[in-house]
């Protein structure tokens, strides 16, 4: 099979109606970054999307609406927080796990009586949702454990010869996946961290807890417990205060015929000055939404990617910390 990337019109809507229709996935752009979509009432088009990104079965995926969808028809009970973080922050990379009406396949949420919800803002996403006019469970559209995609090229890079489309929708924007919000108890709990950061839904509705994953327990989240995000090349992270450190196993590597870049902020590359470098941009957002595309940069030049962590960690630069960290990890 040769996979073809098609700009967002008429005709390729219509194909990408007929595959998912027909049980084949579809790549499809958001403004976190690119979806695996496959028809969430279908359990042979769910249970392709593990198989062609050797996904673990018991990690669950999305479903993704249009906005005009009825949530209440797939979730049993929606508390008022989670109405008003709706309407403040949806549609947006906001993921809510309900307690599930078991209306998609149980395949989707791994058999787990919860069911995650995201409305993405994307106009492409948008546009593929109501053309479809189905709820579409993806999960990003990388190869498990590698980086995921923000560009179309970087789901052909992944899984070219296994899926047929892939609907181009440029680079995305957010660059980080979507905050997984718990919605299921008394107050809203952050499963996975992200663009829309616990702060903010705090101030929309007054308390909001973050939950810590410890080894060894049953995870809340399962996606949590896996080496994620990691590049195809070795790496290395250093804490803000030890650039100093960094900087030295630069020069030693490379002195060594190793080929090292070191990635950080742009104010940070301004400090440490050295040549070569993935530069993450200068505000938090552009930091947030280069992440993915310079560890993809990086993997294709460097042997080595040596990262310095930001100095500040709250707010979005938590959920860059944690997608850095386990990049970097080394498993
Ligand atoms: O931004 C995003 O969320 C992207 C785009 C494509 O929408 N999608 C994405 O999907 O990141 P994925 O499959 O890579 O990550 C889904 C995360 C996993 O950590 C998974 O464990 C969690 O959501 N999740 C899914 N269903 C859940 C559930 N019922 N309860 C708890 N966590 C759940
Ligand atoms: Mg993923």
């Amino acid at each position: 099979m040769q996979t073809r990337i098609l700009q967002i019109d008429e005709q390729s809507l219509e194909t990408s109606k007929q595959l998912i229709l027909t049980g084949s996935p579809v790549a499809f752009p958001t403004e976190t970054v690119y979806g695996l979509g496959a028809n969430a009432f279908d359990t042979e088009a769910v249970e392709r999307i593990f198989e062609i990104k050797g996904r673990p079965s018991d990690n669950p995926l999305i479903v993704h609406v249009h906005k005009d969808y009825d949530i209440g028809s797939l979730v049993s009970y929606i508390p008022e927080y989670a109405e008003k973080l709706a309407v403040e922050f949806l549609p947006g990379p906001l993921t809510m796990v309900y307690k599930s009406r078991n209306k998609v396949s149980p395949a989707v949420s791994c058999g787990l009586d919860t069911l995650a919800v995201r409305v993405p803002s994307h106009e492409g996403a948008q546009r593929f949702l109501k053309y479809v006019s189905l709820p579409i469970a993806a999960p990003s559209a990388n190869l498990s454990k590698h980086v995921s995609p923000v560009t179309a090229e970087h789901v052909y890079a992944d899984l070219n010869g296994k899926i047929e489309v892939i609907l181009d929708g440029g680079k995305c924007c957010g660059g980080i996946e979507s905050t997984v919000l718990d919605c299921t108890g008394e107050i809203p709990v952050v499963l996975r961290s992200g663009l829309i950061t616990r702060e903010m839904i705090a101030a929309t509705v007054g308390d909001c807890a973050e939950y810590a994953f410890k080894e060894g327990e049953t995870a809340r989240s399962p996606g949590m417990k896996y080496k994620h995000y990691s590049p195809n090349c070795q790496t290395e992270m250093y804490a803000f205060e030890e650039r100093d450190k960094a900087v030295g196993l630069y020069k030693e590597k490379n002195s060594q015929g190793v080929n090292a870049f070191i990635m950080c902020d742009e104010s940070t590359a301004k400090l440490i000055n050295v040549e070569k470098t993935l530069i993450l941009g200068k505000t938090e957002r552009e930091v947030a939404a280069n992440l993915y595309y310079k560890l993809r940069e990086g993997e294709k030049k460097a042997q080595l990617i040596i990262a310095i962590a930001p100095q500040k960690q709250d707010g979005i630069m938590a959920g860059v910390m944690n997608r850095l960290a386990k990049a970097c990890k080394k498993v």
